[in-house]
């Protein structure tokens, strides 16, 4: 009735519509991420799999602030959308007359900036006469891992680290989600980025303090693991990253003394983590982990999982390097999923800065 009711219903959305209806069709989905400080523009094709993907990264143009400034973001996002989007296409080798449907993120994130991608995503659908979709960012982070092979059947928990997220999460199928935990505070990266910054360290710190812990010597310092001790899945970090600060200022600012601080630090995070992973598996009954977002980047943290999943007999599923930070082609992937369910908008663009990542629809 939507398809048939819409001001848009051109021929392209009919044959999307009679496709649906045969079951069997491709589709090539033009992917956008402005979430945050980076633009991300990717092709995924349904047969041929990932063609092309651009990201530019704004760290740049925030460094000297030591975080981001969403007015500047949402500027930047502006600049480079258009030159992205082409240079995608092209490398692709694909025409926009070959291109069945356009999938952006939708929220959370920066409001400005997710109003970027949302008004192009939905203006190039509109003027290609294509169905779009608004994708919600941690389900393009959860299902990034599925961008390459093996990838991990359902269900599977997910532990989802990112540096506005930490979450732990049990998931049935797409957008069938139980959220098991959460961050009461900080996000897992966010701690990571602050902790990093008051080692002296530049914006965003995570990757950085992980290199600096390369040097650390075990066991000099010792950070809580919070809420490991009580049941529950939820995360804190905002009473580790103080713990951090107070030994930073009390210690002597040699540079072997901020490796062993970034060492305990990271070891502190990584094993807090490890605990709660195994604590979802537990109460679950399930042997499929997956890590995704900007920390399932850690070496330290998919070295702990690894072990972890080994020793029960399971396995940890993770994206390749590139997918795990802020990605395009892993919102073309999950829109390309929502799109083939037959997941159609009405001609608005809405971006929603907050959304519960358990309020999906499941298709
Ligand atoms: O998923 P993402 O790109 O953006 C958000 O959705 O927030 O995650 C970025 C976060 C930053 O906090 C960054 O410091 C952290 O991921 N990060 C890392 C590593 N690589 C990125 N944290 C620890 N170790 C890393 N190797
Ligand atoms: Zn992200």
């Amino acid at each position: 009735m939507l398809l048939c009711n819409s001001s848009i219903a051109g021929r392209r959305w009919v044959n999307f519509a009679s496709s649906l209806a045969n079951e069997r069709f491709y589709m090539r989905i033009l992917g956008i991420e402005t979430s945050c400080d980076e633009t991300g523009i990717a092709v995924f094709d349904d047969e041929q799999g990932l063609m092309s993907h651009e990201l530019y990264s704004q760290v740049k143009l925030h460094a000297d602030y030591g975080g981001v400034v969403p007015e500047l973001a949402s500027r930047d996002h502006v600049r480079k959308i258009i030159p992205l989007i082409r240079k995608a296409l092209k490398d692709a080798n694909t025409s926009s007359a070959e291109i069945d449907g356009v999938a952006y993120t939708q929220g959370p994130g920066l409001i400005g900036a997710l109003l970027v991608g949302a008004s192009v995503g939905r203006s190039l659908a509109y003027a290609w006469d294509v169905p779009a979709v608004g994708v919600h960012h941690m389900e393009g982070h959860l299902l990034a891992p599925m961008l390459d092979d093996p990838k991990p059947d359902f269900p599977f928990v997910a532990l989802l680290v990112s540096g506005g997220h930490s979450m732990m999460v049990k998931v049935e199928g797409i957008g069938r989600y139980e959220v098991l935990g959460e961050s009461v505070d900080d996000a897992a990266g966010e701690a990571f980025d602050k902790t990093a910054k008051m080692l002296g360290l530049d914006y965003p710190g995570g990757p950085l303090l992980a290199k600096l812990a390369e040097q650390g010597t075990p066991g000099r310092y010792k950070f809580p693991r919070p809420m490991t001790d009580k049941p529950g899945l939820n995360f804190s970090f905002s009473g580790l990253k103080t713990a951090a600060a107070n030994t930073i200022r009390a210690a002597d600012g040699s540079p072997q003394t901020k490796a062993d601080i970034a060492y305990a630090f990271q070891e502190a995070v990584v094993d807090t983590l490890a605990i709660k992973c195994k604590r979802a598996l537990k109460h679950t009954g399930l042997k499929r982990l997956v890590i995704a977002g900007g920390v399932s980047a850690n070496t330290a943290l998919r070295e702990q999982l690894e072990a972890l999943m080994q020793k029960n007999r399971g396995k940890v599923y993770y994206p390749r390097l590139e997918f795990c930070t802020d990605n395009g082609a892993m919102i073309a992937y999950a829109g390309m999923q929502r799109l083939k369910a037959g997941q159609i908008e009405p001609l608005v663009s809405k971006a929603k800065p907050r959304w519960p990542l358990d309020s999906l629809t499941a298709i």
